[in-house]
């Protein structure tokens, strides 16, 4: 196995890392002074550094493409820092074709991709400049057809499944009964079924598996990708069309709002050089997908502590953030009820009485708990608090129109200096205004 050229970082001293905090804590303070608490920062240079190590760590793949998941954080001038960087889009909706086209991604070289696609959306994808798609079902291979058909274009697909067995991933979206993808089974026995969904305005190229998300091992990764390329060749074959591209999905894990960082991807570059080997696979292009590993790392939520209130013996630290604002998703059932890490004012650190706390925010509903007796360093009205790692499914996968509250200001900036500033739109348009 070679040795990967992705870097460990420099280790600095504890003396180094608390003046960093601090530097950061004062960059972070100006923030909200500037935009307003609550406020979402991303830092490009953690973007930077985080698809220089994905690409490399890839980089055995022959024909390597790494797309950037939109859904993760459509932010348009995060995904310009990626665009910038070599990654392209993977698209699911009309609003992240907007993003992707104000970010100035090549759209000619997007995927598009998503269940239960009409030929409206599919026609305006196609006339957005949309050529490559990934098709979940029998009816949507037949909707992208009569899209591509009525717009006189030529477009081309991967075929996505759901395998037969689930992989260990903490959200495992393939291998269980869902709405993803095309049955293992349907793809190997009903080729003609689907050559005649295809007809001649569809070209198949290739297979999409996206086994799930937050896999932080490298085996069971590495396992995934040979089970796809294996599949691919067999999918190609039963249907009958040239393996041309592969797209193996990802689930490059990284921590959602707690500090730390995503396990070393080191491993899965020798395990990419062996499978890239394999004679059915020259000659085809490897697409992979990520959103966390790309960007949770380079977000931070600023917060503000609003008040400390006790209750039948229990501490809550009301915020001025909530699940309106962060992975309201779980608030919801979505993925399992999950627990912040709260950053406290370095400077402010001698003190060391701490409190144990419930985290909540200011909707009302008791859903709006982002974390359940924590311990923490004694703050009050007034301080601010930073969570970490919220680049992905932060903002985006809010409740957001929820209790009618402003939207956070997103910040992107690059040490010391401001690239863009954005605001999520909340309220309700006149009807005559919607185009
Ligand atoms: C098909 C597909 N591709 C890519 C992603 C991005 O996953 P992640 O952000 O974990 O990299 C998802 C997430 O659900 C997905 O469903």
């Amino acid at each position: 196995m070679s040795s990967s050229p992705v870097q460990s970082e420099a280790v600095a001293s504890p003396a180094d890392h608390s003046q960093f905090l601090v530097e950061q804590w004062e960059c972070w303070e100006a923030m909200t002074r500037n935009y307003g608490s609550p406020c979402y920062g991303y830092d490009a240079e953690t973007i930077e550094k985080r698809a220089t190590e994905l690409l490399s760590v890839l980089s055995p793949a022959p024909q390597r493409r790494l797309f950037y998941s939109f859904k993760a954080n459509p932010l348009p001038s995060v995904a310009q820092e990626l665009k910038s960087l070599g990654c392209e889009a993977e698209l699911t909706s009309v609003g992240e074709i907007g993003a992707a086209k104000a970010a100035g991604c090549e759209l000619g070289r997007a995927l598009y991709g998503g269940p239960g696609k009409g030929v409206s959306e599919y026609r305006h994808a196609i006339q957005s400049g949309l050529i490559h798609f990934s098709v979940e079902s029998l009816l949507s291979l037949r909707n992208l057809s009569t899209a591509a058909e009525a717009e006189g274009r030529t477009v081309e697909a991967l075929l996505r499944m759901n395998p037969d067995s689930p992989p260990k991933a903490k959200l495992a979206m393939s291998g269980v009964a869902s709405q993803f993808g095309f049955e293992e089974d349907e793809l190997l026995t009903r080729g003609q079924t689907i050559r005649e969904a295809a007809g001649k305005f569809v070209t198949l190229t290739g297979l999409h598996l996206y086994w799930g998300t937050q896999i932080d091992d490298t085996e069971t990764l590495l396992n995934c990708f040979e089970k796809t390329a294996s599949l691919a060749v067999q999918v190609a074959k039963s249907v009958g069309f040239p393996l041309r591209a592969i797209n193996f999905g990802g689930g490059f894990a990284w921590p959602y709002a707690h500090s730390g960082s995503g396990s070393g991807l080191q491993e899965l570059q020798g395990g990419l050089e062996l499978l890239s080997g394999a004679s059915a696979l020259q000659n085809v292009e490897w697409w992979f997908e990520s959103g966390r590993y790309l960007v949770a790392s380079s977000g931070t939520l600023l917060t503000r502590v609003m008040e400390l209130k006790e209750s039948k013996g229990r501490l809550f630290l009301l915020l001025d953030t909530g699940i309106h604002h962060l992975g309201g998703m779980s608030g919801l059932g979505r993925i399992p009820r999950f627990s912040v890490d709260l950053i406290t004012d370095p400077g402010k650190s001698n003190d060391d009485s701490k409190m144990v706390v419930d985290v909540v925010g200011q909707l009302c509903t008791p859903l709006d708990c982002i974390a359940k007796r924590i311990e923490i360093p004694r703050v009050g009205p007034g301080d601010l608090l930073a969570i970490p790692n919220v680049g992905a499914y932060g903002a985006t996968a809010s409740v957001g129109a929820f209790l009618s509250r402003p939207a956070p200001a997103e910040i992107v900036y690059r040490g010391e200096q401001v690239l863009a500033v954005h605001r999520l739109r909340t309220g309700h348009e006149e009807w005559t205004n919607l185009s």
